[in-house]
C-alpha cells in the first residue's frame, strides 16, 4: 500500500492551508508553497533562500552537517580520487559514467573545440593589460554569443548540445589567454595531443621561445582542483545562472552572469582574498591578531578560506585538496615558504579555537586551492579564473536540467515591502 501525501497544514488569522510535502531520494522533506499566495495572499520571507528549494535537481547533492558530496550519487572523494575531470564532466552533463566508447568520443569532442574564433583575439585586445583575468572572462564569455550563433538557440537540442560543448572545450583557453594578455606575453594556442588540465597548465605557461614540460603530478593536481569544482548545487552563481536563463537568455550570457557572480569574495573570490590575507598576515607570530579581528563583532574583518553556508562540517572537497596540497608542496619542496607556514599554523589554531569550533567554521576548498596555485606559479588574480572555468560544467548541466524542467518558469522572486506608501508628488517650492 503505497504512503498518503504527505501535508503541513498553516493556519493564518483562523484559516487552515494545506501544504503538499515532497520527498527527497535523501536530505530533508521541502514545503510546497507554489500555491500558497493565490490561496492565502502571502508571500514567504527567506532572504538569503536559506530555507527555500528553487527548482528540483538530479546532479549534485550535499549534506552539510555529514560532510557529504555526491554527483549523480557519486561521492567526491571517490570521483577525484578515481576519475578524472573529463569523465566528471561527462557524469554531470548526461547522468551516467561513460563507458570506453562515449568517454573518448566525448575527450574527442571537447579536443576539437578548444580554439577560439580568430576574431576573439581582437576582443582581448580591447582590454586595459591591467585587467582582473575576471573581468576579460566576463566580456569574453558573454561576446561568445555574437561567435557562435549557430548554437544560441535554446529550443534546439543539438544546439543546446554544441554550446555546452564549446563552452567546456574553450574556457581554458579563454582564461590562459586572459592570464597571457594581463602580463603581455603572446598568446599559446591548446594542443590536441594534451589532457584538458595539461594542455590548460601549457596555455598559461608556455612561451613561443620555450615550451613548458607538463609534470604529471602537477597536472594531476590541476585536475583535481577542476573536478573538485566542478558543480555545488544550487550555489549563487549557479542560481544566477538558473536566473538568467529563465528568461530565454542564451547559454553564453547565462554562463558569462555566472562567472560575474562567482567573483564575489564570498563565493569564488574567497580563494583570492584567501591568499592575500595569509600575505597581509606575513608571519605565524601574527596570527593570533587576526584570529582576535575574525571574532570581533565590530570589525567587518572574516578569516577568508573558512565558514561554509552549507558544510557545518569538514568540505569533503578540502579533505582531498589538502591531500593534493600536500603532494604539490613536496614536489615543489616549499617548506620553508612563510606564507604556506601561516597557512598551516592558521589552519592548525582555527580548528582548536572555541569561536571557529561553536560557529562549525572549517577550512573550506579555497584555503587550500589557493595554496596549491600559488605554489604552482599562477598570480592570485587567477584563482577565481580557475575557478569559473571549473565550474563551468556544472552550470551548463544546471542550465541543460532547467530547460529540459517543464516545471520551469521566469525566476520573479517578490519583497516584503518596507518604503512610503502611496503619497502625492510635490512641487520643488514645497519640500
Ligand atoms: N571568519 C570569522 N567569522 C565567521 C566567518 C569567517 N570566515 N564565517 C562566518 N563567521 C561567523 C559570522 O560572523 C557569524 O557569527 P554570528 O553568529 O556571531 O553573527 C557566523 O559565523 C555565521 O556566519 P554567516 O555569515 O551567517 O554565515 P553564512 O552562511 O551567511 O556565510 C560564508 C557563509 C562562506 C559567506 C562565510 O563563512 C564567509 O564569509 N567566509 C569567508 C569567505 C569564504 O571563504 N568563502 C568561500 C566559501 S567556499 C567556496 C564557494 O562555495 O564559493
Amino acid at each position: 500500500m503505497s504512503e498518503a501525501p504527505k501535508t503541513a497544514t498553516l493556519t493564518i488569522d483562523g484559516k487552515n492551508y494545506d501544504l503538499p510535502i515532497h520527498s527527497p531520494t535523501t536530505g530533508p522533506d521541502v514545503l510546497d508553497i507554489r500555491k500558497l499566495y493565490g490561496q492565502a495572499g502571502v508571500f514567504t520571507y527567506d532572504p538569503g533562500f536559506t530555507s527555500t528549494a528553487s527548482c528540483e535537481s538530479t546532479i549534485t547533492y550535499i549534506d552539510g552537517e555529514e560532510g557529504i558530496l555526491t554527483h549523480r550519487g557519486y561521492p567526491i572523494g571517490e570521483l577525484a580520487g578515481q576519475s578524472h575531470y573529463l569523465e566528471v564532466c561527462y557524469l554531470l552533463l548526461y547522468g551516467a559514467l561513460p563507458n570506453a566508447a562515449e568517454l573518448e568520443e566525448f575527450e574527442t569532442t571537447i579536443t576539437r573545440h578548444t580554439m577560439l574564433h580568430e576574431q576573439m583575439v581582437n576582443f582581448f585586445r580591447g582590454f586595459r593589460r591591467d585587467a582582473h583575468p575576471m573581468a576579460i572572462m566576463v566580456g569574453v564569455v558573454g561576446a561568445m554569443s555574437a561567435f557562435y550563433h549557430d548554437s544560441t538557440d535554446i529550443s534546439d537540442p543539438r544546439q543546446r548540445e554544441v554550446a555546452s560543448h564549446r563552452l567546456i572545450a574553450k574556457m581554458p583557453t579563454i582564461a590562459a589567454m586572459a592570464y597571457k594578455y594581463t602580463i603581455g606575453q603572446p598568446f599559446i594556442s591548446p594542443r590536441n595531443d594534451l589532457d584538458y588540465a595539461s594542455n590548460f597548465l601549457r596555455m598559461c605557461f608556455a612561451v613561443p621561445a620555450e615550451d613548458y614540460e607538463v609534470n604529471p603530478i602537477l597536472s594531476r593536481a590541476m585536475d583535481r582542483i577542476f573536478t573538485l569544482h566542478a558543480d555545488h548545487e544550487q550555489n549563487a552563481s549557479t542560481s544566477t545562472v538558473r536566473l538568467a536563463s529563465s528568461s530565454g537568455a542564451n547559454p553564453f550570457a547565462c554562463i558569462a552572469a555566472g562567472i560575474a557572480c562567482l567573483w564575489g569574495p564570498a563565493h569564488g573570490g574567497a580563494n583570492q582574498a584567501c591568499l592575500e590575507m595569509l600575505k597581509e598576515i606575513g608571519s605565524v607570530d601574527r596570527i593570533p591578531e587576526f584570529i582576535e579581528r575574525a571574532k570581533d563583532k565590530n570589525d567587518p574583518f572574516r578569516l577568508m578560506g573558512f565558514g561554509h553556508r552549507v558544510y557545518k562540517n569538514m568540505d569533503p572537497r578540502a579533505t582531498v585538496m589538502k591531500q593534493s596540497a600536500d603532494e604539490v608542496l613536496e614536489l615543489l619542496g616549499v617548506d620553508d615558504n612563510p606564507l604556506l607556514q601561516v597557512a598551516s599554523e592558521l589552519e592548525r589554531i582555527a580548528l582548536s579555537d572555541p569561536y571557529f569550533k561553536e560557529k562549525k567554521l572549517f577550512p573550506n576548498v579555497d584555503f587550500y586551492s589557493g595554496i596549491i596555485l600559488e605554489a604552482m606559479g599562477f598570480p592570485t588574480s587567477m584563482f577565481t579564473p580557475i575557478f569559473a572555468l571549473s565550474r563551468t560544467v556544472g552550470w551548463i548541466s544546471q542550465w541543460k536540467e532547467q530547460l529540459s524542467d517543464p516545471a520551469h518558469k521566469i525566476g520573479r522572486p517578490r519583497q516584503l515591502y518596507l518604503g512610503e506608501d502611496v503619497r502625492s508628488y510635490t512641487d520643488i517650492e514645497n519640500r
